[in-house]
């Protein structure tokens, strides 16, 4: 229910201005006939989440009384010493440079309220994770749009609007498998966007939960970021532990940690101490598990995204441009024939059955459509029997 007008008087200027749902949080995407084939989140397949690992590390937890007692206090604001420890060696940072957060959402509105001043410009995306821009809007509605190209965010761009007397606090990507377009930042670009961040005095914030999820190519790196006082490198276990836990990161400057924790402790205070108990014990029991875990569920995903392109190849063969992703969770092909309407595509594959995220869900500039010209279809999920009938009843909606 939306609220009056006599409701929204008693809201702050803040409430009152968060924008309404769409796309992802729609509620008929939320609730769809049964038997809809919804291709909608990027989310872990269940066949890919630790259940069994995870009842086993919670009853240890119970049983030894010393950490159970541990595990219902307070721990440290910026997470326990044990799970920084492991995420500073991953990382390849020093572990004071850690805070554990609520997951990646989290971690983008520390980092914005952090650093971006009200009513700030800030360089996003194009197209872009909606979910950052809900999280900006905390702070700020103003956007400079910077295209994604097929090695990601074009810094050039960002070079010149810079160069032409624009001013931003801060500029996100995601630098690898992106959401919604899949590509991944080369490492050259990554290098160039640090520099330039330096140059003109904003941060870069760096929203990373794919990384682990390569399926094959080289990866770019993530040194650049990691070493640089001007980017605050976001990460979550959603991808890969399941976004159920509510955990990830930030690496951050030294300088920025204590800002960080004096929002937080405004906050939220820490995350859950029995939480990060459980995913402790996960990750430091044996130091083998979390691979094994990250190479199951991208064998997987490899599996799952090479059927969604040879449904598609076969079934439509023309209809769509089918770039293969290098890893992540999305395929975002786009329409190749100007003459079909993608929003009379969507209906009448949601009639039939199948559903995705339009690719206008994802335009940062309302002035540049060509996002809207693409679809973005999630395998992860969805078995390959499912994703094969979803790509029948697309080609009907064709
Ligand atoms: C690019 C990007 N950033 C952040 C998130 C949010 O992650 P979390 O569930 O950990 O809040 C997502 C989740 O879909 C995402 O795609």
């Amino acid at each position: 229910m939306t609220a009056g007008p006599e409701e929204r008087n008693g809201l702050t200027a803040l409430a009152r201005g968060l924008s309404a749902p769409k796309g992802f949080v729609d509620a008929s995407m939320a609730a769809p006939a049964s038997g809809t084939i919804r291709l909608l989140g990027g989310i872990p397949a269940p066949a890919a989440l630790p259940v069994e690992a995870t009842s086993q590390a919670s009853a240890q937890l119970w049983q030894d009384p010393d950490a159970a007692v541990a595990s219902l206090q307070y721990s440290p604001a910026r997470g326990s010493d044990a799970l920084c420890d492991w995420i500073a060696r991953r990382e390849g940072v020093d572990p004071s440079r850690i805070v554990v957060t609520n997951g990646g959402m989290h971690g983008l509105a520390l980092a914005v309220l952090t650093v971006v001043e009200r009513d700030a410009t800030v360089a996003v995306d194009d197209p872009v994770f909606p979910g950052f821009l809900w999280a900006l809007e905390v702070s700020t509605t103003r956007i400079l749009p910077v295209p994604v190209l097929a090695d990601g965010f074009d810094v050039e761009h960002l070079a010149r609007q810079l160069a032409t007397g624009a001013r931003i606090a801060a500029a996100y990507t995601v630098p690898d498998f992106h959401n919604p377009a899949q590509v991944s930042l080369s490492a050259p670009k990554r290098q160039a966007l640090i520099e330039l961040a330096e140059r003109y005095g904003f941060y870069v914030i760096v929203d990373n939960p794919y990384r682990e999820l390569r399926f094959h190519g080289r990866d770019q790196g993530v040194a650049a970021f990691n070493e640089s006082d001007r980017a605050i490198h976001v990460n979550t276990f959603t991808k890969t532990l399941g976004p159920g836990w509510r955990v990830g990161w930030l690496v951050l400057p030294d300088h920025l940690v204590d800002p960080v924790i004096r929002l937080r402790n405004r906050l939220d205070v820490h995350t859950s101490s029995v939480t990060q108990a459980i995913i402790e014990r996960l990750l430091t029991d044996d130091s083998e598990w979390f691979d094994a875990i990250v190479r199951g569920a991208t064998a997987l995903y490899r599996e799952r995204s090479g059927v969604l392109i040879d449904a598609l190849r076969e079934q439509l063969p023309d209809a769509l441009d089918v770039v293969p992703p290098e890893g992540g969770l999305f395929l975002w092909p786009r329409l190749t024939d100007d003459a079909v309407d993608p929003a009379a595509l969507f209906r009448r594959a949601a009639a039939r059955g199948v559903l995705y995220q339009q690719g206008e869900f994802f335009m940062a500039d309302p002035g540049e459509r060509s996002s809207a010209r693409h679809l973005r279809l999630s395998y992860s999920d969805r078995p390959p029997e499912e994703l094969r009938e979803a790509v029948r009843r697309l080609a009907m909606a064709f």
